[in-house]
């Protein structure tokens, strides 16, 4: 009796015990510091250290037993691939041990579309990872960023955000990394899936998820960069009237691995692009044609040179090529991850 009565408080206890969520700090806007409390542009990016940003959240102890790291403390424009890889390898590492429950990544919101992404590809966890951000310095009156920290650390230490891909939260919203993008400049509803919609909303402090995605990501994912030093070169070439021939040269030069073409319409390639583009492919450049439209499918073309991106933006088509290079330059198994992830 005595042991039976043992085992149940056990897992009473374990039923209960308050999730363990890692904040990984890289700067941006929710670090940002401004002059004045109605300062909402020009402001420096990246000002505060994580310690800051979790003292300034005491409610987020109620949720979760949060620790954090600095990573960076920049704005988003100058995010690299060398940081982008020592953040999944730093997130692949913490997911891997049994008292971490998710994480959560504060990032500046110029390139919050692409560094998620890249986790959703390469994360070996089915454990939340959440990424926020915010569009108010943390100075401002009614700055944003506490409050989406706190609903980021709430989603990361829900059981039911368990398996759902990389996580966008921001403004009351949950996104799906795969689909989530920047689309004003400076309001604060900017993120959004225009074509698919959000994975659910933040209610009363609670997540209530409403759908998920079926595009391959984190544990399916066939990428492991866990023990890769470099990632390949991916440029990308912005389509417009007259876009002139000498931009692919250039990205031979600079031994370019992978070039996205952010073209018109459904991709479509002008007569000196399509010179450039067959001429980088001679060089032995995977070269996949992207719409610079904002929302939409690029259908295969067998008239046109180079691959498809489906339905990725060219910011993100750029960090699938770059993730895909890292194992195969087959252009026909490029194309099929273009179609499934
Ligand atoms: N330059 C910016 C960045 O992406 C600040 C903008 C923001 O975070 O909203 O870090």
């Amino acid at each position: 009796m005595a042991t039976v009565l043992l085992v149940m408080s056990t897992c009473a206890l374990s039923a209960t015990k308050t999730p363990h969520i890692v904040i990984l700090a890289t700067g941006g806007t929710i670090a940002g510091s401004a002059a004045s409390n109605t300062q909402t542009t020009g402001y420096k990016a990246g000002a505060l250290g994580v310690d800051t940003l979790i003292n300034a959240v005491p409610e987020m102890k109620k949720i979760a037993d949060v620790t954090g790291e600095q990573i960076a403390n920049i704005g988003s424009e100058n995010m690299t691939s060398d940081i982008i890889l020592k953040l999944s390898q730093r997130v692949n590492a913490l997911l891997a041990r049994d008292d971490v429950d998710g994480v959560v990544i504060t990032h500046g919101t110029d390139t919050l579309d692409e560094t998620p992404y890249f986790l959703n590809l390469t994360v070996k966890s089915n454990k939340p990872v959440v990424f926020t951000a915010s569009m108010r310095p943390a100075t401002a009156i009614s700055a944003d960023g506490p409050m989406n920290l706190l609903d980021a650390v709430t989603v990361a230490a829900d059981p039911d955000a368990k398996g759902r891909g990389v996580m966008v939260v921001l403004n009351d919203r949950i996104g799906a990394a795969r689909f989530m993008t920047k689309t004003n400049a400076t309001t604060l509803d900017t993120f959004k899936a225009p074509e698919e919609g959000y994975l659910g909303v933040i209610v009363g402090g609670k997540p209530q998820f409403e759908t998920r995605v079926d595009k391959i990501h984190t544990l399916r994912s066939v990428f492991d960069v866990r023990n890769v030093k470099k990632l390949p070169q991916v440029v990308i070439i912005y389509g417009y009237q007259d876009d002139p021939e000498y931009f692919y040269d250039a990205a031979i030069a600079h031994h370019a691995d992978g070039i996205v073409y952010a073209g018109t319409g459904a991709g479509s390639v002008s007569v000196r692009s399509d010179a450039g583009i067959r001429k980088a492919e001679k060089a032995g450049i995977i070269v996949v044609r992207a719409s610079r439209t904002g929302s939409g499918v690029v259908p295969p073309d067998a008239g046109q040179p180079g691959l498809v991106s489906d339905s990725l933006n060219p910011a993100k088509a750029r960090i699938l090529l770059m993730t895909a290079l890292t194992q195969t330059h087959n252009p026909e198994l490029i194309q099929q991850y273009f179609h499934t992830y």
